[in-house]
């Protein structure tokens, strides 16, 4: 198989980022995390004080804004916005909001699907989000739909916060994991959905290293490497 592409989809907290980077890099193929995209269109309008539930003002600044990716030696994806890297400043927690609110309006989706595709055309790639095996990719060699129970989703989020210096307690996590959850599968425009063709990982009972295998395992299946 020359190009094949990997889709990765499923809710916040799963551990797709962290599966799918290890899993490129053991491959040999390019990572590429969409949820990243729009948290740097998130930043973009909270950056400018835009209220992002306001579809009008948030498509008029769509053209002021300018997305691209690039990658450092070590692997790791670099946003640039306007041509300034953003990298650390889309994973401030208050973003990931903003970018739940913008990724629901269907013309900032419209946006970003041609970069997204571009990316898969160019190389082989494993990329996560919420709608990569049902819109972007439909025809990726492999779907994968991750997922596990959401407090577990939460446990690991607030470890991961508190390891970057930002902690948050669980309640708040869990509340608004839940908050995200039902926003990103609800609604209209590409919502979370398990492609009919993905395989589902659920990783509530698996450390890394079992998530990783059985990641592995179904795409050996699928593709025969
Ligand atoms: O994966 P993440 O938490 O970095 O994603 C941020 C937000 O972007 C998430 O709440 C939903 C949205 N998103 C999306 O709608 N479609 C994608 N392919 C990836 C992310």
């Amino acid at each position: 198989m020359s190009i094949y592409s990997v889709a990765v989809d499923g809710p916040s907290g799963a551990g797709k980022s962290t599966l799918s980077k290890a899993v490129a890099r053991e491959l040999g193929i390019v990572y590429v995390d969409t949820g990243a995209i729009y948290r740097t269109i998130g930043y973009y309008i909270f950056r400018e004080g835009i209220d992002p539930k306001d579809a009008g003002a948030v498509v008029a600044a769509l053209p002021l804004i300018h997305v691209d990716m690039c990658y450092s030696e070590d692997g790791l994806q670099h946003m640039l916005l306007n041509g300034e890297d953003v990298t650390e400043q889309i994973r401030l927690p208050e973003i990931s909001m903003y970018a739940s609110a913008v990724s629901a309006i269907p013309p900032v989706r419209d946006y970003l699907l041609e970069m997204q595709r571009d990316m898969a055309r160019r190389s082989s790639v494993i990329m996560d989000g919420r709608d990569i095996g049902t819109v972007v990719l439909p025809d990726a060699q492999v779907k994968i739909f991750l997922t596990a129970d959401v407090e577990v989703r939460a446990r690991r989020r607030t470890a991961e916060l508190e390891l970057r210096g930002t902690p948050k307690p669980f309640e708040q996590v869990l509340e608004e994991m839940k908050q995200r959850d039902w926003a990103d599968s609800h609604r209209d425009a590409a919502p979370l959905q398990e492609a009919e063709d993905a395989i589902r990982v659920d990783t509530t009972d698996m450390d890394f290293q079992q998530s990783k295998e059985a990641i592995m395992q179904v795409i050996r299946r699928r593709t025969q490497l």
